[in-house]
């Protein structure tokens, strides 16, 4: 019987473990989006998990539309990018990165005062903190065109291209928690009446695309794709998720992805995500590659879902940021140490790679 201490093949990689590290914006880059010299430390630190994703990561200047985050769009940014494979790889450990568009998400703050882009003109409730102060209202976005649709796509493959020319492991497409690709998803942003709305089939185009295009340039056993079928980020819904994600992972069969990563609360978690239901099962039994599944899981509850079949491996988030070794503190059943949130988002070693490895000898 496997558990989260077994090794798992993901894609090109056999990886030492099941035990994963969630994408998770830190806010550690410079203006420019290049990430921090602190962000190789950070990332170093917590090489023992069988995979690090990295946090989301712009893909183009148009979505730089989150304060101090990195994006992997310019040679600089790569530059920074190979220092922290190089940080991860000298401590035995696997990473991909998490790369991003934004979407309706982007606040017109970031970004010259251009409105920003979606399926349709359906506003998202939420406000972001921008350069010109605290907690701004979204703005309503404009529809993509066509040409731009597919500019977007490559932007996705130049991303792809730089993460790979950088030594990174892989990508992960971020199609989860609202964003661009989940804006085309999810019926209740996408008013589109073109081949890119209306059907399931349709509203999944965009991400087809991005999904076949970055495969070509870089090879599907370095591409995961992330997907949040259930939760509300940004307001935003599906009228029938169970038919919508079925359907968009029976596609991804036809892929031979690295993985599917399904960000999910467990039922009965006390979670800061609100959702609507669990597809988790669901979803393992349409999706036939690997599957991983993070949201408020434990050692217990993430080798139950190892054992059962409902996952290959589990992804942890808010016990990466406190524990750097988790996968040792799992293992030995010692104390976790709690995050601290003020930290999350601030700049500095504080509250980011400064949390202590435990202070024994571990084999
Ligand atoms: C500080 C913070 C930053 C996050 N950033 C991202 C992100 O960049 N991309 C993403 O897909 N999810 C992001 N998430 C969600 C996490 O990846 C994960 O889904 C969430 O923490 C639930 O997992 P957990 O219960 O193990 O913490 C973030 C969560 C937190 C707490």
């Amino acid at each position: 019987m496997s558990d989260l201490f077994d090794p798992i093949t993901v894609g090109n990689y056999t990886l030492k473990n099941r035990v994963f590290m969630a994408p998770l914006t830190r806010s550690r880059a410079d203006e420019n989006g290049v990430p921090k010299k602190i962000v190789a430390e950070y990332y170093g630190q917590r090489a023992s998990a069988g995979l690090i994703i990295a946090e989301a990561t712009a893909i183009s200047q148009q979505t730089m539309g989150w304060l101090n985050a990195p994006g992997i769009f310019t040679d600089e940014q790569q530059a920074s990018w190979a220092n922290i494979a190089d940080a991860v790889h000298a401590e035995d450990g696997r990473i991909f990165v998490q790369i991003w568009h934004m979407g309706g998400a982007v606040h017109p703050d970031f970004v010259n005062g251009d409105q920003p882009v979606s399926s349709s003109s359906v506003k998202l409730t939420g406000a972001m903190s921008t350069p010109k102060g605290p907690d701004k209202d979204l703005v309503e976005p404009r529809p993509l065109s066509k040409p731009e649709i597919k500019a977007i796509v490559q932007d996705f493959v130049g991303a792809a291209r730089r993460a790979v020319d950088a030594g990174l492991d892989g990508v992960e497409i971020h199609a989860a928690n609202g964003f661009l690709l989940d804006q085309f998803i999810r019926d209740g942003v996408n008013q589109r009446d073109d081949e890119y709305g209306g059907t399931i089939e349709n509203r999944m185009r965009f991400m087809v695309e991005v999904i076949e295009a970055v495969v070509a340039e870089i090879g599907s056993g370095k591409v995961g794709i992330r997907l949040s079928p259930t939760n509300k980020f940004w307001g935003i819904s599906d009228t029938t998720p169970s038919e919508t994600f079925g359907k968009v992972v029976e596609k991804l069969n036809e892929y031979n992805l690295a993985y599917v990563h399904l960000l999910e609360p467990l039922p009965g978690t006390n979670h800061f995500i609100e959702t609507i239901g669990f597809l988790t099962p669901e979803i393992r039994a349409k999706y036939t590659g690997t599957l991983l599944v993070n949201g408020g899981y434990d050692k217990e509850t993430g080798n139950a879902a190892i054992e059962n079949g409902e996952a290959d491996a589990v992804v942890y988030g808010a016990n990466f940021i406190a524990n750097p070794d988790l996968v040792a503190r799992y293992k030995l059943d010692a104390e976790l140490a709690a995050a601290d949130q003020s930290r999350f988002y601030t700049e500095g070693a504080e509250g980011y790679s400064d949390y202590p490895a435990l202070a024994v000898e571990y084999a």
